[in-house]
């Protein structure tokens, strides 16, 4: 670049630098600040000295830039309330050379009328990458097979072996469990196994629409059929499933108006797009899963009879993980490599003793919770330098048994009046300790005790154990 060119353009980043409307933050890998603008600081209520150098969190808490800095992801516009002002947040990681060097936030700050506005608009387009977002993955089509589904207990291999025929049939499937316990997993299966695998395969999640989109999603509409359809109509996720296998997921959460339409198609199997004329055939498969108890929904009349009998050919009750805790250890031996492979680590184990401890949790997040606590475990050790997994890694497991915590003993009543005073002594020895194994590193003190940063701040000052720092 010529000379008078740079100084042009040093000037325009230096007038952007210096917005009034926007807050810039920069900060390198290891997530300290380098570079911030007076509007920043103006909207964190602070001087220039107490941010610089500093680590990002340390300034705001709950800044997602660490996140950024690990996931390498943008986050474009984040509605972030920060000290009373409304603003929306640009989060991107920053490169040179093709080596990330660091992550910036933006934080454009608005008046509540304009976050109204953008906020409004941002719902908008959110709802056409949803619709996007079901096309690519009907591209896609399923992506896990029965081999996918770990586990040896009888219950679950009976399981799989009703889907695996289920799926040859083509018949209606349902599949009831708890939450995370792989029901979405057992529909891609199922469609993978069928001879429908070549077709699309199409998820509706019938929660996360609104009541009023829900009808068209499902059947598509005409053009014209109401103000803002599409040129040219739409066709509904029943079309787009032509041939292949639609996925009605929390069909529980579905509306009673619309169950009745669904009933309908069912039977017919024809659907009829909004403000369209003419019926048109559908050849589907069709599984639904829920987590909810269906058979009360109806005692209560908020699930239809018909439609449970027309949706409950095939029944697939998935196993919570509690009552198949020796599908633990060959969930943890598959999820482990899986794990280190996306998070780019390499942990070999978990011990005996962690091993004992995630035996005897009772996993209400079933495997979608030991998938979790698996994966904060590993970035825990990792931070360590520890390629095995110890209890102490599982904070939140290790917090919840009334066990000895990080081989403290708990207080005996000879030292204490009351429960209260008891658990604030475990918890000053407890932070205490992990204070000395850390060397006195707060972040990494954080993390492994599972508290938030200006949590542990706020202890640290009650205990007294500031002066230790
Ligand atoms: N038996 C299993 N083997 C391997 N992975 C599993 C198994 N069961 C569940 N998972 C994993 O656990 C996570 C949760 O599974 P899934 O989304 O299928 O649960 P779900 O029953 O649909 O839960 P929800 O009711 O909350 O929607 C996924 O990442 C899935 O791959
Ligand atoms: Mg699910």
């Amino acid at each position: 670049m010529k000379d008078l060119k740079k100084e042009v353009f040093i000037e325009i980043l230096d007038g952007i630098l210096e917005n009034p409307y926007i807050g810039i933050i920069m900060v390198d890998t290891l997530g300290n600040v380098n570079i911030v603008n007076k509007t920043y600081l103006e909207i964190m209520g602070k001087q220039e000295e107490d941010v610089l150098d500093k680590h990002i969190l340390e300034v705001t808490p709950h800044s997602r830039l660490p996140e950024v800095l690990r996931t390498r992801e943008v986050h474009l516009a984040d509605h972030w309330p920060v000290n009373g002002h409304d603003t929306i947040v640009f989060r991107m990681p920053l490169y040179k050379d093709g080596k990330m060097i660091g992550a910036m936030g933006q934080s454009l700050v608005l008046g509540a009328a304009g976050v109204r506005i953008l906020s409004k608009k941002l719902k908008e387009l959110e709802g056409e990458l949803a619709v996007y977002k079901d096309v690519v993955s009907s591209i896609y089509s399923s992506k896990y097979c029965f081999d996918s589904i770990v586990g040896e207990d009888v219950n679950l291999r009976n399981v799989k072996s009703i889907a695996q025929r289920a799926s040859n049939t083509g018949s209606t499937i349902l599949i009831l469990g708890e939450s995370g316990t792989g029901k979405e997993l057992f529909a891609h299966a199922i469609h993978h196994a069928s001879p429908r695998t070549e077709r699309p395969f199409v998820r509706v999640n019938c929660a996360a629409l609104p009541d009023s989109l829900l009808e068209s999603e499902l059947f598509g509409y005409e053009e014209g059929a109401f103000t803002g359809a599409r040129k040219g109509g739409k066709p509904g996720k029943f079309e787009m499933a032509n041939h292949g296998t639609i996925f009605l997921d929390e069909i529980g959460d579905m509306p009673l108006a619309m169950q009745a339409k669904l009933l309908i198609v069912l039977q017919e199997r024809e659907v009829e797009r909004v403000g369209g004329t003419k019926p048109i055939r559908v050849d589907v498969q069709v599984i639904a899963a829920t987590n909810r108890n269906l058979e009360d929904m109806m005692k209560k009349g908020k699930f239809r009879e018909d439609l449970y009998y027309r949706l409950n050919v095939v029944t697939l009750n998935v196993p919570s993980l509690r009552k198949r805790p020796e599908d633990i250890y060959l969930l943890i031996s598959y999820l482990l490599p899986k794990l280190n492979q996306r998070l780019h680590t390499q942990i070999e184990k978990v011990s005996k003793e962690a091993l004992k401890l995630l035996c005897t949790y009772d996993w209400p997040g079933n495997v979608r919770e030991l998938e979790n606590l698996l994966e904060r475990a590993i970035n825990l050790a990792d931070l360590n330098q520890d390629s095995c997994l110890s209890p102490e890694y599982f904070p939140s497991l290790t917090r919840l048994v009334a066990k000895p915590v990080l081989g403290i003993e708990p207080v005996g009543d000879e030292n204490v009046d009351n429960l209260g005073e008891a658990v604030e002594k475990m918890e000053e020895e407890t932070i205490r300790r992990v204070l000395e194994k850390t060397h006195n590193n707060k972040a990494q003190t954080a993390k492994i005790l599972g508290l938030n940063k200006s949590v542990l701040y706020r202890k640290l000052k009650k205990y007294n154990l500031i002066s230790d720092l």
